[in-house]
């Protein structure tokens, strides 16, 4: 488990709440002006518009603070009754690194031999992905995301999480805005199944991987697809 050093982070550590009463505590954040809301608003849309998915990594380290603190900011996320149905496991052992590597890819030679079908198939060739998957042992750190499916308690009690794929969801975009807005390059890789995870990784039984999470930086000559992005005026309905 690594250690947090940074200032502040010395708090009280979570216990579950569960049948707990209400306690209110106030909450007063000082208004920002609009003026300031807009200038901050348009520079994080810029810079988010900067932020793509990178699949070929230089194998340069990346700061460890800051992946933590993209790890950190990703476990503010709001969740279904606050129960934190995540679990980061940072790989940086290179060992484990091509053990990932070698399952992932036997699943995804599978995948890619006829398993996704058609329709699937089509759906991924603009991206231009197939079974290697070089960024998962070129890339100096996975960040493995695992979603508790339920609570499990030191003594084998099991309660019921509420909302875990929105909730994992949710953390999972504030980890990627949290990498990129830190500088870092990531991609989210999905391979389908991925039970392999939680073997290799030795999770607890009410763990399930969600995603592979490769951060580094990209190689020199990385490539990404040509793609574009729906307008806004293709995302919102305004009533
Ligand atoms: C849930 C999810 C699963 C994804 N799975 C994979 C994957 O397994 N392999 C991969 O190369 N990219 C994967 N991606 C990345 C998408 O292909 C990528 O986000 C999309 O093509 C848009 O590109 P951009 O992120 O550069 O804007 C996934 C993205 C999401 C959100």
């Amino acid at each position: 488990m690594p250690s947090d050093t940074t200032p502040g982070a010395e708090r009280e550590r979570w216990a579950p709440t569960h049948g707990e009463p209400y306690r209110p505590t106030p909450y007063r954040p000082a208004r920002m002006p609009g003026g300031e809301s807009l200038a901050r608003a348009a520079e994080l849309r810029a810079r988010m518009e900067e932020r793509r998915t990178v699949r070929h990594f230089s194998r340069d380290p990346v700061p460890a603070q800051a992946v933590l603190d993209a790890v950190a900011c990703a476990a503010t996320a709001p969740s279904g009754a606050h129960q934190q149905p995540w679990t980061f496991v940072l790989v940086k052992d290179p060992v484990v690194r091509q053990q990932i590597r070698a399952a992932a890819e036997q699943e995804e030679e599978l995948s890619y031999d006829g398993r996704l079908g058609d329709e699937w198939l089509a759906a991924l060739r603009p991206i231009g992905t197939d079974a290697v998957k070089t960024h998962l042992t070129d890339a100096p750190a996975l960040i493995v995301v695992f979603q508790q499916r339920y609570w499990l308690g030191p003594d084998g009690t099991k309660r019921k999480h509420y909302y875990v794929d929105e909730s994992v969801g949710i953390a999972v975009g504030m980890l990627l805005s949290a990498l990129h807005l830190s500088g870092l390059a990531a991609l989210v890789h999905t391979p389908s199944p991925m039970r392999f995870l939680a073997h290799v990784l030795e999770r607890p039984e009410n763990e399930k991987a969600f995603a592979v999470i490769p951060v580094g930086y990209p190689a020199d000559d990385c490539e990404v697809p040509d793609l574009l992005r729906k307008s806004l005026d293709q995302v919102v309905v305004e009533v």
